[in-house]
């Protein structure tokens, strides 16, 4: 579905003063919105599309049900050409696995006459007509019934407005509405109770509801939700009825057919059989008419909810809540990044540009305030899907353009280790989980310090956060996923880890990724202890060399051309390598229980950032190391299908997917930039659209996006490091706000559609011989980069390489083999 013209403009007439420009007109909100397959959401962003803050906690939008719910990906709600079930007010985006949210919903129906069963959402789901509308804080859709539905959202409430045909008007209120899995696994989410009560005028009705699961693996949690319309209703009676999802271990009904739902009462609780409750809403206006409503959540109470709904949506006018939407993202957000935007601008860049900014700003929610676990004066932050996905390249974008939320989120990650005993990898619904592979939460934090982050971020208990991870096992969840060790949080391996120095293939799964990641963990560990525990650092580096442990130096790839030699491999806990017909490019499928996830061996072997020095002297020097880069770049090398994870990727390189993130710009550390120029670009235009299919995969909360930012900025950051790679600018003038109220001036002399190689760069005004820069050459207290652009590809740099502060080799045993000695 495209973006219909008139979206363009509708708010673009929004009242500015002359300086300032409203960027969210080149926010396309449907960028991600479907995969390879034309309408269809599979191997697409799975992308939140709707009414939002930045990082807010309200995501409203609508939840829709595809055709084929096996292959459908209802994460965010929004797929193209699903039905639409409900109006709801949490979503997640980006987000893969099993849906989480889609909670606290309306319904505008026509009707309620037979076979309509408001406990049946097939009998009452909704096929829409015409293009979607989505813009900065607002979505429009109209369904066959012929009701227009407009919304937009705050920051934990969202206001809807139904413009119906002739006839009567129904809001239905489902309480027990959630986004289903199509494939009705360990995962899935479900509702477990709730209660509704109808207030006496009719107008506004409160209540709860519980849900547990979903990808997370999480507890119930409870959302309060306070609703309200315009115009009482002339009529409104509350439902109720056997629940029949099958829930693992709660009182359910699941060999039976759907209830009917019987009207009657003004209140309705769930009850010991956690029965389903709602409400219906009726207006007796024949004549076709337009129904307003404003709904409020809060974790902690329904009158919260109700404060929230008045306060933060005062107006009736949906397009006070749009105006305030679109002025805080230009505000907080879009114009942290000013590039021109006049008549010679490229408008396509543009759309990507802040499309990305918005997309990235979607997830975690700030929950300040709204936490029902435990008394605490500190922030707080949920959804974290996840630390793995946003790690590598999307807090680095916060720490400059968001210094502010970006403190509150790591106190926030902080105090969660400080009540519950672990920071999260990934979190949702106020429960810690999945872990895919290390405690990457850890690489966060120690990204931040090193590039001077304080504030009132108590680091004593940062660092101990941190060594919670690295040093003590967490309890065996036996989730399905993964009977050997936990995935709700820390690190499971760590049996592992501490004895042997490497993660066996015998005794877990996912050894060669989780070796790779805990060893970064440890580095990150590395450069906090440098400020917080000085006798830690040699402990934490020696460990951060674990990598070597795994490095078979004799595996050698098998339907190269040419073939290479020398692979991060499984290694069972006895020491011996299991390589006997070993293919570095081949996973298994690259799952919980395969030997690496979400990518090969091959890749994974290119992923150690913190001593490239070392990696590129085990793949045999600069030359060799050159020529397994420009390998994985050939088309028609993958030779491990990764499904809707590598959709339409070719390569061994997967730009789909996180672990391949940095990889592009390893030429500069053979001091062959243009090489990173060149494959930096290619894989963006290749892969990075202004359309519907506009994102290589699930956006995973953003952290896409923040790739191409970076991309478009002409630069990358090495994660746990002050240190960013110089690559090449999309625009010929940048100024990034960093630090809440500096300048950081990119400018691209000669920038041209052919010419973006590095002549040569100037940093604040020097000569600069490096293609790498320190956090505070420019991000501490804003400067000037100024490129000299051409179309020839130049090896400019004469400087030292990039930096490998971890680097160190582990001595080899009598044997060839490296052993475990890291004890
Ligand atoms: C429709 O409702 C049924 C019954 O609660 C539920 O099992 C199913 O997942 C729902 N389907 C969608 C698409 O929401
Ligand atoms: C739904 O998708 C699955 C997985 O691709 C496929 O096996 C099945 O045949 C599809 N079902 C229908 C009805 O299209
Ligand atoms: C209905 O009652 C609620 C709660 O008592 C109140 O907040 C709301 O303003 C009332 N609405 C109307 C239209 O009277
Ligand atoms: C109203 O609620 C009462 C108490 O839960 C219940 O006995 C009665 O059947 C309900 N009436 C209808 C019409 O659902
Ligand atoms: C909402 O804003 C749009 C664009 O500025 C305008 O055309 C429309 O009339 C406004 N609607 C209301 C109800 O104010
Ligand atoms: C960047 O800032 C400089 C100095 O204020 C200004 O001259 C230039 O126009 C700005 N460029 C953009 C794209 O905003
Ligand atoms: C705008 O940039 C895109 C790359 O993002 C390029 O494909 C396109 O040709 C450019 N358009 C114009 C008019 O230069
Ligand atoms: C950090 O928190 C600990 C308790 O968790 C406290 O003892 C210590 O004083 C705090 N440090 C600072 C600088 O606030
Ligand atoms: C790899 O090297 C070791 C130690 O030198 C040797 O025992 C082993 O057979 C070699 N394996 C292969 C596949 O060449
Ligand atoms: C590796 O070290 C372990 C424990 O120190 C020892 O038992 C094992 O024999 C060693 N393996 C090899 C291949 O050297
Ligand atoms: C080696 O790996 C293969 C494939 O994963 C497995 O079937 C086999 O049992 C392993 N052998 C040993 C000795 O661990
Ligand atoms: C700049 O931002 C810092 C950090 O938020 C703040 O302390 C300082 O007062 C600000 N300076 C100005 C001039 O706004």
């Amino acid at each position: 579905m495209g973006l219909s013209k008139a979206a363009l403009t509708f708010f673009s007439l929004l009242q500015l003063s002359a300086c300032q420009v409203d960027y969210s007109q080149y926010v396309n909100p449907l960028i991600g919105s479907s995969g390879p397959f034309e309408g269809q959401a599979f191997g697409g962003g799975d992308i939140f599309v709707g009414g939002a803050l930045p990082f807010g906690v309200a995501k409203v939008g609508i939840d829709t049900a595809e055709a084929n719910l096996s292959e459908a990906t209802l994460n965010g709600g929004y797929t193209p050409k699903g039905k639409v079930t409900a109006i709801s007010m949490m979503h997640e985006s980006g987000t893969g696995g099993s849906p989480k949210y889609g909670i606290i919903p309306q319904m505008p129906l026509t009707t309620i006459k037979h076979p309509v069963n408001l406990l049946d959402n097939r009998t009452y789901w909704q096929e829409r007509v015409g293009d979607d509308t989505a813009q900065v804080g607002y979505f429009k859709t109209k369904f066959e019934s012929g009701v227009t539905v407009e919304l937009s959202g705050s920051r934990h409430a969202g206001i809807m407005q139904y413009s119906y045909p002739s006839g009567k008007q129904y809001v239905l209120v489902d309480v027990s509405h959630y986004l289903p899995d199509g494939l009705g696994g360990y995962s899935d989410q479900y509702y477990i109770g709730g209660e509704i009560h109808v207030e006496s005028n009719r107008s506004q009705y409160t209540g709860y509801g519980t849900w547990i699961g979903g990808w997370n693996e999480g507890a119930p949690y409870t959302v309060y939700f306070c609703g309200e319309f315009e115009q009482a209703p002339d009529e409104a009676q509350t439902f109720r009825g056997r629940n029949t999802d099958p829930i693992r271990g709660f009182h359910t009904f699941s060999d039976q057919p759907i209830a009917q739902a019987i009207l009657g009462n003004v209140s309705e609780a769930s009850g010991p059989l956690n029965d389903r409750v709602g409400a219906l809403f009726t207006w007796n206006g024949d004549s076709g008419s337009t129904v307003r409503s404003r709904v409020g959540i809060s974790f902690i109470s329904s009158e919260k909810a109700c404060m929230f709904k008045n306060t933060e949506i005062p107006s009736w006018n949906l397009n006070t809540t749009v105006s305030a939407a679109v002025k805080e993202w230009n505000q907080d957000v879009f114009s942290k990044i000013k590039v021109p935007t006049d008549d010679s601008a490229n408008r396509t860049n543009l759309v990507l540009l802040y499309s990305s900014l918005y997309f990235m700003h979607l997830m975690p929610s700030d929950r300040s305030g709204e936490n029902p676990l435990w008394e605490s004066s500190e922030p707080s932050w949920d959804d974290f899907y996840t630390a793995w996905d946003i790690f590598r390249c999307t807090v680095s974008l916060y720490h400059i353009l968001q210094p502010v939320y970006y403190e509150s989120m790591i106190r926030g990650l902080i105090d969660i280790w400080r009540f519950e005993g672990y920071m999260p990898d990934g979190r949702s619904g106020n429960y810690n989980g999945l872990v895919q592979g290390g405690s990457n939460a850890d690489n966060i934090l120690a990204d931040a310090y090193v590039k001077g982050l304080r504030g009132a971020i108590n680091w004593t208990d940062g660092y101990a956060a941190m060594k919670k991870d690295a040093e003590v096992l967490p309890y065996n969840t036996f989730s399905p996923n993964d009977e050997t060790s936990s995935v709700k949080e820390g690190r499971g391996a760590l049996f592992d880890w501490i004895p042997l120095g490497y993660v066996s293939a015998d005794r877990t799964y996912r050894p060669v990724s989780r070796t790779v990641e805990y060893a970064l963990n440890d580095f990150a560990l590395s450069q906090v202890a440098k400020g917080e525990a000085p006798g830690d650092v040699q402990k934490y580096l020696k460990r951060s060399a674990g990598w070597q442990l795994i490095w078979a130096h004799n595996a050698t790839s098998i339907d190269t051309s040419p073939k290479f030699t020398g692979f991060l491999a499984p290694k069972n806990a006895d020491g011996r390598f299991n390589i006997t017909d070993y293919n570095p490019a081949l996973c298994g499928g690259c799952e919980w229980s395969d030997i690496s996830y979400e990518a090969t061996p091959f890749e994974y072997s290119f992923t150690i950032p913190h001593d490239l020095e070392t990696l590129i002297q085990f793949m045999g020097g600069t030359a060799s190391f050159e020529r397994r880069l420009d390998y994985i770049f050939q088309p028609n090398t993958s030779q491990q299908n990764l499904g809707a994870n590598g959709a339409g990727i070719t390569t061994i390189m997967n730009i789909g997917n996180e672990p391949d993130f940095a990889t592009p710009y390893h030429y500069n550390y053979i001091n062959k930039q243009y090489k990173s120029v060149m494959r930096g670009r290619a894989l963006a235009n290749e892969f990075f659209h202004d359309a519907d299919y506009g994102v290589p995969g699930n956006s995973d909360a953003g952290a896409l996006n923040s790739w191409l930012i970076w991309q478009m900025l002409g630069m990358y950051p090495i994660v746990t490091q002050p240190v960013y790679l110089i690559e090449s600018p999309w625009f010929n003038d940048i100024n990034i706000t960093v630090g809440a109220n500096k300048t950081l001036r990119v400018t691209a002399n000669g920038l041209g559609q052919d010419s973006y190689y590095v002549q040569s760069v100037k940093i604040n005004g020097k000569d600069w011989n490096k293609n790498w820069f320190e956090h505070d050459d420019v991000m501490a207290n804003g400067g000037t980069i100024e490129f000299n652009l051409g179309n020839k590809q130049t090896k400019w740099e004469t400087g030292d390489v990039p930096p490998s502060p971890g680097h160190m080799v582990l001595p080899t045993s009598s044997n060839g083999y490296l052993n475990g000695t890291s004890k």
